[in-house]
């Protein structure tokens, strides 16, 4: 959108939420945020509610945490291949959410932008795959992670025992972990998405998919997914069983 444009629209529209939506329309469209999206829709013509440096300093501790659950699910990976004496994790991937991730996020869930805010809402600020060999380990590890007593259990969602109407697999595990300062221990949380290989590749086709395409073609691919995703789970049910 031209800036001429632009400067129209927000004269037009004094609530910033209306303006948004106008030069950003992938804040209504989004249909989910993919945690590893390195830059959503639009996101580039998002404006900027948080400073640079108000969301430097939001971050610092969300950093910490994130390698902080890594390191753990690294050791219990490394146990688990000793213990059972085959191959564990597969690989791991991490991302603290955008600035423009953030501030689209808060105007969704129509709250004001703002640090605390951010803090108080979001709950995957941090967030971390881990690709599994298969759902044996996906299970261990997340419960042996549950037990460890120095971080709180926030939320979980077993997305496969239970699998989304699309097809969706995956093993969401959100903790917190205390992060401490000269006076004070504060915790954060870090969303943790367990995945074998198979989700994980099905997952990010079907996030391409569903927000690139029309509504029209969106619906045809979704039926496709549901197939592919029962197609994926027999071959792995298949290979784990060989
Ligand atoms: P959001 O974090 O706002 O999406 O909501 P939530 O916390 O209720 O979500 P949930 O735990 O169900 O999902 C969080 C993340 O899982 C999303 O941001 C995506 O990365 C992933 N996810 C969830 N559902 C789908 C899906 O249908 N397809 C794909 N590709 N990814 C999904
Ligand atoms: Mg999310």
């Amino acid at each position: 959108m031209s800036s001429l444009c632009q400067d129209i629209c927000q004269i037009a529209f004094t609530s910033k939420l209306v303006t948004l939506f106008i030069i950003y329309p992938g804040a209504r469209l989004n249909c989910y945020d993919s945690i590893f999206e390195i830059r959503e829709k639009g996101e580039q013509d998002v404006e900027a509610y948080l400073s640079e440096t108000d969301y430097r300093k939001l971050i610092v501790p969300y950093e910490e945490s994130m390698e902080n659950v890594e390191k753990r699910i690294i050791v219990l990976g490394k146990n688990y291949e000793e213990t059972y004496g085959c191959e564990a994790v597969h690989h791991i991937q991490k991302r603290i959410k955008s600035k423009a991730s953030i501030e689209g996020k808060l105007i969704r869930k129509n709250v004001e932008v703002s640090p605390e805010n951010a803090r108080d809402t979001l709950r995957d600020i941090a967030g971390i795959r881990v690709i599994c060999y298969d759902t044996n380990v996906i299970y261990e590890i997340a419960e042996s992670l549950k037990r460890q007593d120095d971080m709180e259990f926030i939320r979980e969602k077993d997305y496969i025992a239970r699998p989304k109407a699309n097809g969706y697999r995956s093993y969401h595990l959100i903790v917190a972990v205390p992060f401490y300062l000269l006076e004070t221990k504060e915790y954060y949380p870090v969303e943790i998405q367990f995945r074998t290989m198979a989700m994980d590749m099905w997952a990010s086709l079907e996030h391409r998919s569903c927000y690139k395409k029309s509504e029209q073609e969106k619906k045809r691919w979704q039926e496709q997914f549901r197939e592919y995703a029962a197609l994926l789970d027999q071959m792995e049910r298949d290979i784990t069983r060989a």
